[in-house]
């Protein structure tokens, strides 16, 4: 049993302590907020360890999880490395052994992280969404080349206790967190109900419609062997509704919203890694 010690108790950290309750981890869970009304919240909800104190919540730590966003960081390593060379950084002194951190801020690369602090902290990098709180999560992982196999192994397993884990090379990171969202899905849901209400559907039957039609399908596809066009054959009758719904969508420029919108979010990644 290793001290999970949590920076930011925020949203990601709520879904992420709900996913690792659900699934009975054995870890100590600790969380570290400057704010006491998240901290009392959290430690009510899911039984966790929470320490006002962030030299103390460091000095617990067997892997720390910076959970904080990307325009805090900066701010919160330079605590965790005066924390790591104050008297009170470790039991008996100045913290020497080696301290797993991974890092769940988008867009911030390695290389910064570890410039911001160096040793005894080993870096990795993590994506995972609030779909952890279900344990149907999906989490992408980097590491440096130094990282050791079971210290990998390690953080693997912490973040597969909540939903499957991907290891991706970080030159595709931030393509990979884009594109991961689940606010995709739940975009996609408000805009189709609404256009269901539009057109004249109650609000929960729009609601239900749209989510029967994004979801099913997809689901049907992961856990299916059927190919996507496969599917979309199966689905839409040449000359019938679907064909003239989605055409209409696609001539609408609909694939240049998307492409628009992922560009705009690799931006805002690129524009993190400098904060
Ligand atoms: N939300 C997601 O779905 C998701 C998914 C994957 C990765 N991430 C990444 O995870 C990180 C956190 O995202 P989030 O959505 O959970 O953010 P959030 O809800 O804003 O939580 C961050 C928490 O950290 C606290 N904090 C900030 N600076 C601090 C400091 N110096 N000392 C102590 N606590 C501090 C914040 O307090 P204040 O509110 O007072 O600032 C807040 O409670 C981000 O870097 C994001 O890119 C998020």
């Amino acid at each position: 049993m290793s001290t999970i010690v949590f920076l930011g108790g925020g949203r990601i950290t709520s879904a992420m302590l709900a996913g690792l309750r659900l699934a009975k981890t054995r870890h100590r869970l600790v969380v570290h907020d400057r704010n006491p009304g998240k901290l009392r919240d959290l430690k009510k909800r899911y039984a966790v360890a929470v320490e006002p104190d962030l030299n103390s919540a460091v000095k617990q730590a067997d892997v720390l999880i910076v959970a904080v966003r990307p325009s805090s960081v900066r701010k919160v390593l330079r605590a965790v490395g005066n924390a790591i060379g104050s008297p009170i950084g470790n039991r008996t002194g100045n913290m020497s052994r080696p301290l797993l951190a991974v890092s769940l801020a988008a867009g911030v690369p390695l290389r910064q992280l570890s410039k911001l602090v160096g040793s005894p902290l080993q870096w990795a990098r993590a994506m995972p969404s609030p779909l952890c709180r279900s344990g149907r999560g999906l989490t992408a992982m980097t590491f440096p080349r130094t990282l050791s196999r079971a210290n990998r192994k390690g953080v693997q397993n912490l973040f597969a206790s909540f939903g499957q884990v991907v290891e991706i090379p970080e030159s595709k990171f931030d393509a990979f967190t884009v594109i991961y969202s689940c606010s995709h899905g739940y975009h996609a849901l408000a805009t189709l109900a609404r256009t269901g209400q539009a057109a004249g559907l109650d609000r929960n039957t729009a609601l239900l419609a749209s989510a029967h039609a994004l979801a099913d399908g997809i689901i049907a596809w992961r856990d299916g062997k059927d190919s996507l066009g496969t599917l979309v054959e199966e689905a839409v009758t040449p000359g019938g509704i679907a064909s003239a719904t989605v055409t209409k969508m696609d001539a609408a420029g609909y694939g240049r919203a998307v492409r628009q919108g992922v560009a705009a979010g690799l931006r805002r990644a690129r524009a993190n890694a400098g904060k």
